[in-house]
């Protein structure tokens, strides 16, 4: 038997360079062990293997590659709690040398069970983004944030980026039985495992999520199964709001019709805005277009076809009656967009409102949407700046945007701005040259032009702003023409 010690349970470097010394030295997977750290040898890297100098026939250093496919399963794959989770691997390593083409056979006992462990590992990896909740401390330094979690398996490390990109400017710390994370919000860090009673039971931050959580439930859209799906029971005691869910689906039927009114929560509440639940973050999308529109509401919501998700609260998909003749599209989701999950509620909203208005168009009938779904921002101090999506951000947020255009079949599409128009045409357009013209769209709808509304809000000259908006109502006032 040869023994290879690892430093820690997931010690992805330790045993590659300890299974990769053991298949050149011809060690079969029935004599290989893997061992995290403790008292048995002296915590060396091998026990009873012999550094791999001499390496038996037919076995040759230069011929010994492995896909990069099997490379980063199996840094998910060490991630996952199974004890034998070494071997597994080892094996795969060990049949690799004969069987270059092993990972491509997902029929493969080994390769099945290595690709469904991947999967629990990813999956652990997204109930921790979408289900930690901070409370708040005060240490000599000021303000922290401590959070308590038990993730399925072990991605604390794995999950930390996020947590750091997500909660820049906050100190934080998540501490979990295998280890804990620390932001100083300069340098992440990483330390030994912790218990419950070290992090802060509950404070007034408890409030803050269950009120967000009560004006974001949907009781339209409530789905027993999915939701608990999504939100595992296991993971209710840590969620201040989990206490609010008994009474929220008791109550889903009779707030089905109050619901159009409820408000968002208050933008300007102390708590940070960037720490609105991850609601998106449990289940990948499936590829097959979606048939309804609460598909694509459930789609955008686990969307991964570009990295805009990590860092907004949630998808913002379009709202409006299914028979709308009008699509009225905008860029992205600002802001108050991204936390209350409805489009165009913030300040360029209330301008395309009140254009609306003046030119004789009922917002309610028009289904308004948005190129990109997600917010795409950067953090200034406390606030969060608008960016301009990319082309290809813009034309992986097609798909859905695709499919509410195949739903809704409007005669007419508004494009608001460049990059809805880019969304809409599949070419960057100029807009000041050929808005108000009539271009023939792919699906025999009409597409059209024009401003952004954020760009009336922008012009710093008073009698310039009243001119663009002028130009602005015309062109809805076009649109409203091209309904027929
Ligand atoms: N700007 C947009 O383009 N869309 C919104 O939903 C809000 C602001």
């Amino acid at each position: 038997m040869r023994t290879a010690v690892l430093a820690s349970e997931t010690d992805f470097d330790g045993w590659r360079v300890a299974a990769r010394g053991m298949r050149l030295a011809g060690v079969n997977p029935s004599e290989a062990r893997f061992r995290v750290g403790g008292a048995e040898g002296q915590g060396g890297l091998f026990e009873g293997l012999s550094a791999p100098t001499v390496l038996p026939a037919p076995f040759k250093t230069e011929d010994f590659t492995v896909p990069a496919a099997f490379v980063d399963l199996a840094r998910e794959v060490i991630l996952h709690r199974a004890v034998d989770r070494f071997d597994l691997l080892y094996r795969l390593l060990w049949r690799l040398v004969d069987e270059p083409d092993l990972m491509k056979v997902i029929s493969d006992r080994d390769v099945a069970e290595a690709l469904e462990r991947a999967k629990n590992v990813s999956r652990a990896a997204h109930k921790m983004k979408a289900f930690v909740r901070f409370r708040q401390t005060h240490d000599a330094r000021g303000e922290a944030w401590v959070a308590w979690f038990e993730p399925a398996h072990r991605v604390v490390e794995k999950t930390a980026p996020f947590f750091q990109r997500r909660f820049t400017t906050m100190r934080w710390s998540i501490l979990t039985p295998d280890g804990s994370a620390f932001w100083d919000t300069e340098r992440l860090s990483f330390g030994p495992a912790a218990t419950r009673d070290m992090a802060p039971a509950e404070d007034e931050v408890e409030e803050f999520w269950k009120t967000y959580y009560a004006s974001t439930f949907n009781p339209a859209r409530l789905k027993l199964k999915t939701m608990q799906g999504e939100m595992p029971k296991a993971y209710w005691k840590n969620l201040p709001e989990a206490a609010l869910i008994p009474e929220l689906t008791a109550a889903s039927q009779v707030r089905t019709e109050a619901m159009v009114n409820t408000p968002a929560p208050d933008p300007n509440t102390r708590f940070s805005r960037a720490m609105a639940p991850d609601l998106h973050a449990a289940r990948p999308e499936a590829d097959s277009p979606p048939k309804t529109l609460d598909e694509v509401e459930r789609g955008v919501q686990a969307c991964r076809r570009c990295p805009l998700y990590r860092d907004a609260t949630q998808g913002v998909c379009g709202e409006g009656p299914s028979s709308a003749r009008l699509m009225i599209v905008g860029e992205q989701p600002g802001d108050q967009e991204d936390l209350s999950g409805k489009p165009f509620v913030g300040p360029a909203g209330q301008v395309l409102d009140a254009a609306l208005e003046e030119a004789g168009i009922d917002r309610s009938d028009v289904y308004v949407t948005n190129a990109v779904k997600h917010f795409k921002h950067e953090p200034r101090g406390k606030r969060r700046l608008h960016k301009t999506p990319t082309s290809g951000e813009v034309q992986a947020c097609r798909w859905w945007l695709d499919a509410e255009r195949r739903l809704i079949k409007p005669k007419a599409v508004l494009a608001l701005g460049a990059t809805a128009g880019l969304a809409i045409l599949g070419r960057k357009p100029a807009v000041m040259t050929e808005r108000g013209r009539a271009l023939a769209l792919d699906d025999g709808s009409v597409g059209l032009l024009t401003v952004h509304p954020s760009y009336l809000l922008r012009l710093p000259d008073k009698a310039a702003r009243a001119e663009a908006r002028r130009g602005f109502v015309e062109d809805l006032i076009a649109a409203r023409r091209h309904l027929g």
